[in-house]
């Protein structure tokens, strides 16, 4: 097992990051969906090394915390996390704390980008997140089950699974506190998502969005995507 301060990359580095104009009509305002193709090797071995930075605030792990500060990366679609990254690289997703640390002069270019995302996949999902106050069976899980199949679903996936291909995030697993803050910046319009999803969110109030992402965060996980416990830690941070 390589340690995190292993060799440096020798990978010959060949990137070509294609940003795809819109192709739908949006809002000045709003970011063009961007299509990346990478074709690159992963260098896991770069990529662990640059997720040192990373760990410092979503864990070794990658499972971020409960109280929703940092959210789990583990698990999460490659081209969801790659999309993120440039979006807080670029300032058009506001995160002033992660900003510094994701710049080119910080981890390196599109390269270093894949090589990291390529590691997070390989890390299990933490077998405990944080969950919604409502169980279930009760009323107001039952209420969110239901905004969640007519509000949410077309895009997240029945099961909350996402698209790699269509840049939606995986939401199964997440921190309910994590998503709760999310969703107050969409309806304040202070994170920019799909314009579509805006749209949808302005539609519930705030109860029912607590409802809904209350349900999502109950959502199961398959058990092959977890740590074995919850005292598993990542043996490249130890
Ligand atoms: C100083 C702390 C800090 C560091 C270092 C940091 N992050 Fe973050 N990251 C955050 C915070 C805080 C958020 C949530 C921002 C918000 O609430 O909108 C976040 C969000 C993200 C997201 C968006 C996740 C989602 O579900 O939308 C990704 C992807 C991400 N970080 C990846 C990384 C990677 C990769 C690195 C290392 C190169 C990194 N972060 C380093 C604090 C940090
Ligand atoms: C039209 C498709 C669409 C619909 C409908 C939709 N979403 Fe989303 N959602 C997205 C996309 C795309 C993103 C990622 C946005 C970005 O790039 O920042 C997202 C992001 C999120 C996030 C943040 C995830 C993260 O890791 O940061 C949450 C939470 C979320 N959606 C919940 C919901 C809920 C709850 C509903 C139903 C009320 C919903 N979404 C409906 C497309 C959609």
């Amino acid at each position: 097992m390589h340690g995190i301060i292993s060799k440096p990359s020798t990978l010959t580095r060949v990137l070509i990051a294609a940003a795809i104009g819109a192709c739908m009509t949006m809002r000045a305002t709003w970011a063009e969906p961007i299509s990346i193709t990478l074709e690159f090797e992963p260098d896991l071995d770069n990529g662990r090394q640059v997720y040192a930075i990373c760990a410092t605030c979503h864990l070794p792990e990658g499972w971020g915390n409960a109280d929703g500060t940092y959210p789990q990366l583990a698990g999460q679609h490659r081209n969801v996390l790659i999309r993120q990254l440039l979006n807080i690289r670029d300032g058009k997703r506001d995160n002033p704390l992660m900003y510094p640390f994701v710049q080119e002069r910080t981890i390196g270019g599109y390269q270093s980008l894949a090589d990291v995302v390529a590691y997070i996949a390989t890390l299990p999902m933490t077998p405990e997140h944080d969950l919604g106050p409502w169980a279930e069976g009760s009323e107001e899980y039952t209420t969110g089950q239901r905004i969640y199949a007519s509000h949410c679903a077309a895009c997240h996936g029945p099961e909350g699974l996402g698209n790699n291909s269509h840049y939606y995030p995986r939401l199964q697993g997440q921190h309910y506190s994590y998503m709760v803050r999310q969703i107050d910046l969409v309806k304040r319009i202070l994170r920019r998502v799909d314009p579509a999803m805006e749209a949808v969110v302005k539609t519930l109030d705030d109860t029912q969005l607590r409802y809904v992402l209350n349900y999502v965060s109950r959502l199961p996980v398959a058990k092959q995507d977890l740590a074995p416990s919850i005292d598993w830690r990542n043996p490249d941070f130890r």
